[in-house]
């Protein structure tokens, strides 16, 4: 088993500003290939040091190359490492080698081109469609190519039927390759399959980043950082978490102590999911802080949305802290950053995206070491991890969670009682979405209580809430669209929340899309 990451062999991604980095980057590990984003102004000799690089991508971004973002150590193509240069990448990467590339007028946008690709039964296309429209950007105009490279693929673009005689190119001999359209890796799957070829083909990747293999490296990682010191996890049940928790729990024992908030605003019954799975059947140490009363006090005739979360994100911190000050020796926090997490902040090249939330989160300033075991790791690498120390289908593949709980699904002023009606609504609604076997099918399910009343009839009139039922499927929560749920699983969720729970005479089914709504009602 390995125990160092020098052991696992890695392609560099260089960002060069493109958005579609990280597909890319986590269309490589797919692979089972260890692949990392850098800034485009990685040296060659920094590539070098890492010891373990075995192919780099150059992928393109919003700029010429007359533009000094070009600005990268063209050394790197003296390396003997194999090169992908996608977009503008290739671009950089053949002016750099002595093509004749000149301006041809400024179209940042890529546009569709008809591309035909002379070989398809060998090299880097093989497999994939011999002819294709692909987007092309077209700002720079390749009209000779470097010596030893060849034309690998050739057209024109639709609309206008200009020339684009450059739409691949290779140098087999230097193992230099380009393409000058956008891939695509999660929607195309002939970009997949070009993708795959360079990584297993030109690079011959020996697929060795499992997550077998990794759990390995971190166990053996976490003892030479931590060694016999105390830790402290902050846990919420999420799957980011209680990886990082039975992972802690599995290197180190009891030196680890998990803090676990109940602030009143958790959904029905998961305050008891995480002490008897995590608790009971992991054997983690976890300190129950039941700060409902804390949470519910605070929020007391608050009704505007952000105001809510700034009052339970601040009462988390208190509440954590002082639990915390209650155990001695403590030396390190733990916490489940992720990769996506580390790239949001930015490399020096991209835009910096900023943290979408970060309510739940915990201060930079407490006083310990940090601790981040998945910072290396995208979201399904961690379910991976989770099934690899078998962690329970629940908790891998638990949906998304707000920190601010139901405290942003009550709308306006939360009270005891609504959160009670929302809790048992709620359950519902999963219960009769698990009957039907939908619970993976749909991205992120919840109910929310509007807050309105309405006039019904059960034995008489009544006058009681509406529940709104909120389904969606997202990629990454940027944007959604409504669960496609049958109407006969709607109506039996309508009937059974109407039933079952007291004081609801009305559901109605959110159909809007994000945007223009966001997926959480408040
Ligand atoms: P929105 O409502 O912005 O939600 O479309 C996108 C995703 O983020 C979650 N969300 C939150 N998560 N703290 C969180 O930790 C928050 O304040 C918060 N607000 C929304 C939401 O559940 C969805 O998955």
């Amino acid at each position: 088993m390995p125990q160092e990451m020098t052991s696992i062999e890695k392609i560099i991604v260089l960002d060069f500003g493109n958005p579609y980095n990280q597909e890319i980057t986590r269309g490589i590990r797919e692979l089972n290939v260890f692949s990392e984003l850098h800034p485009h102004t990685m040296t060659a000799e920094e590539i070098q040091a890492e010891g373990n690089v075995i192919g780099i991508i150059m992928s393109g971004g919003p700029f010429t190359v007359y533009e000094d973002i070009q600005e990268y150590d063209s050394k790197i193509l003296e390396l003997g490492i194999p090169v992908l240069g996608i977009g503008r990448g290739m671009q950089v990467m053949i002016n750099e080698l002595g093509a004749t590339v000149t301006p041809a007028g400024y179209q940042y946008e890529p546009t569709d081109s008809q591309l035909t690709f002379h070989n398809v039964s060998e090299g880097i296309f093989k497999g994939a469609p011999a002819s294709r429209t692909v987007p092309l950007g077209f700002d720079a105009k390749v009209s000779k190519l470097p010596d030893g490279f060849s034309v690998l693929a050739s057209g024109e673009e639709v609309s206008s039927g200009d020339d684009r005689p450059f739409g691949a190119t290779e140098n087999p001999e230097r193992s230099l390759y380009g393409v000058q359209f956008v891939m695509e890796i999660e929607k195309n799957d002939a970009d997949r399959q070009i993708l795959e070829n360079f990584v297993l083909g030109v690079c011959d990747a020996s697929q060795n980043w499992t997550m077998k293999n990794y759990l390995s490296i971190a166990v053996h990682q976490l003892k030479a950082q931590i060694g016999d010191q105390k830790v402290l996890l902050g846990l919420s049940g999420g799957v980011d978490s209680s990886v990082v928790g039975v992972l802690l729990q599995r290197t180190l024992g009891d030196q680890l102590t998990c803090i676990f908030v109940d602030n009143g605003l958790l959904r029905k019954g998961e305050g008891e999911d995480v002490m008897n799975i995590l608790g009971e059947e992991f054997g983690l140490n976890i300190v129950y802080a039941d700060a409902a009363d804390r949470f519910l006090d605070k929020l007391a005739g608050i009704d505007d949305p952000e105001e809510k979360r700034k009052i339970i994100g601040n009462e988390f911190i208190y509440v954590f802290d002082d639990e915390a000050a209650k155990l001695e020796h403590v030396k390190f926090l733990a916490q489940g950053t992720l990769y996506s997490d580390v790239m949001e902040s930015g490399t020096s090249t991209s835009e910096v995206v900023k943290s979408h939330h970060n309510v739940g989160g915990l201060p930079e300033d407490l006083d310990f070491e940090l601790v981040e075991p998945l910072r290396l790791l995208f979201k399904d690498e961690v379910r991976q991890l989770g099934l690899e120390m078998g962690l329970p289908d629940e908790i891998v593949w638990r949906q998304p969670f707000p920190g601010p709980g139901l405290g942003i699904r009550v709308l306006g002023e939360v009270t005891r009682e609504k959160l009670h009606i929302l809790r048992e609504a709620d359950a519902v609604l999963r219960r009769v979405v698990a009957e039907n076997g939908l619970q993976r099918e749909i991205w992120q399910y919840f109910a929310v209580l509007p807050g309105i009343r309405s006039v019904g009839t059960t034995d008489g009139r009544t006058y009681d809430y509406t529940i709104g039922i909120r389904a969606v499927n997202s990629v990454d929560g940027m944007t959604s669209e409504f669960a496609r749920i049958p109407y006969e699983v709607l109506n039996e969720i309508s009937q059974a929340i109407t039933e079952e729970v007291a004081h609801v005479n009305r559901v109605v089914y959110d159909i809007t899309a994000k945007p223009p709504s966001t997926i959480e009602w408040e």
